[in-house]
């Protein structure tokens, strides 16, 4: 079986971090000079690199020795376990100079934690340091972060996961195509696991990532039905409408998700009567002339607007719904009245 690729491709070297690029400096300075913090708090979104940059700054301080210990708060959050650390912490490392904590998921710990915590962060025992990890910042206490070097790890843009993605599917040897890789990188929303994650599921049905494996391995639905349902709305044409509701029940397909993708798609298609411009769409560019046939009318963008506007009402409604299919097929047939 293959590998997990979001662990294969954890950098272990600060040159291979995306992104993140002031706050990788600012490390390797302090690594250079050995001029280190008692306690580090990495917080950001998921899958930006927290607990990858802890990890290297781990290593980097010790030399590639041992001495890391880490503990998941998420599943080990109570006081004994926080007791546990800070006792270790007093006892000096044995094989590498400095005795290192990470605490990964650390806004799970509970405020008895904390506590047992405080003391040892503000006198922490010469040669520990710490290193808390966190996507919920605002679950961590004010005194705990005040006594931190904090770094807030930002998303990472599609660019640099799109460079990222193709390094890996080289390395690989995964064929792909442009087009995929800038979809797959696009609606990870600046998270690099959730890329490569996607890429996986991807290659699992095919190492050709071109873009109809993509969107039938991500479960997307081919946008050729969100052209010709949006397109039927427009025109009224409500047998047109009934009958993909209906071809979508008959295939399986969970409704509610495919509102939400719908209401995407709209968005996607507001944004581009704004802006004439593919690079803030999710849609693929290859459907910019079927983008332009769609609004290839007096005040689209209204139009559109409206849509996306009762789609999202509909989104909401979906939510408490228990007959999916008719709710979806009146919300349907008014929208397209345009009375
Ligand atoms: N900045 C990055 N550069 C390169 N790869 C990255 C980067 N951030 C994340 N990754 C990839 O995503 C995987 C997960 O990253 P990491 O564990 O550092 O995320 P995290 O920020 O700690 O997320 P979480 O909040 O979910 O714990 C890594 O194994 C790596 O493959
Ligand atoms: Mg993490």
């Amino acid at each position: 079986m293959r590998s997990n690729l979001a662990n294969k491709y954890r950098p272990q070297e600060f040159s291979e971090v995306v992104g993140q690029s002031s706050i990788v400096k600012i490390l390797e300075q302090q690594v250079e000079q050995q001029a280190y913090k008692h306690a580090y708090l990495f917080c950001g979104p998921t899958g930006c690199g927290k607990t990858t940059l802890a990890r290297i700054l781990a290593s980097k301080i010790n030399n590639g020795l041992n001495g890391l210990e880490e503990l998941d708060a998420a599943s080990n959050n109570g006081v004994d376990n926080v007791r546990n650390i800070v006792k270790s912490a007093k006892e000096r490392s044995v094989d590498s100079t400095y005795k290192i904590f990470l605490i990964d998921e650390c806004h799970a710990i509970s405020s008895a934690g904390w506590n047992a915590f405080l003391k040892c962060i503000e006198e922490p025992p010469t040669y520990t340091i710490f290193i808390f990890c966190t996507t919920e910042v605002n679950k961590v206490p004010a005194t705990i972060i005040n006594r931190c070097q904090r770094y807030n790890l930002s998303k990472i843009s599609t660019s640099a996961i799109v460079d990222r993605l193709k390094y890996i599917c080289n390395q690989e040897q995964f064929t792909y195509t442009d087009e995929a890789i800038n979809y797959i990188s696009k609606v990870s929303d600046g998270g690099m696991r959730d890329a490569i994650s996607r890429l996986e599921k991807v290659v699992s049905l095919s190492t050709n990532v071109n873009i109809d494996n993509t969107l039938a391995a991500l479960g997307s639905y081919s946008y050729d039905i969100f052209f010709d349902l949006v397109n039927a709305i427009i025109d009224g044409n409500e047998q047109e409408i009934i009958e993909i509701i209906g071809t979508m029940y008959y295939y399986g397909s969970d409704l509610q998700l495919f509102i939400n993708e719908l209401f995407k798609f709209c968005l996607d298609i507001t944004k581009y009567t704004i802006f004439q411009n593919m690079e803030l769409l999710e849609i693929p560019i290859t459907y910019e002339d079927n983008i332009k046939n769609s609004i290839n009318f007096d005040d689209a963008s209204k139009y559109y607007m409206i849509i996306t506007n009762k789609l999202l009402e509909l989104k909401n409604t979906l939510k408490t719904e228990t007959n999916l299919r008719a709710s979806i097929e009146i919300a349907l047939l008014n929208i397209s009245r345009w009375e």
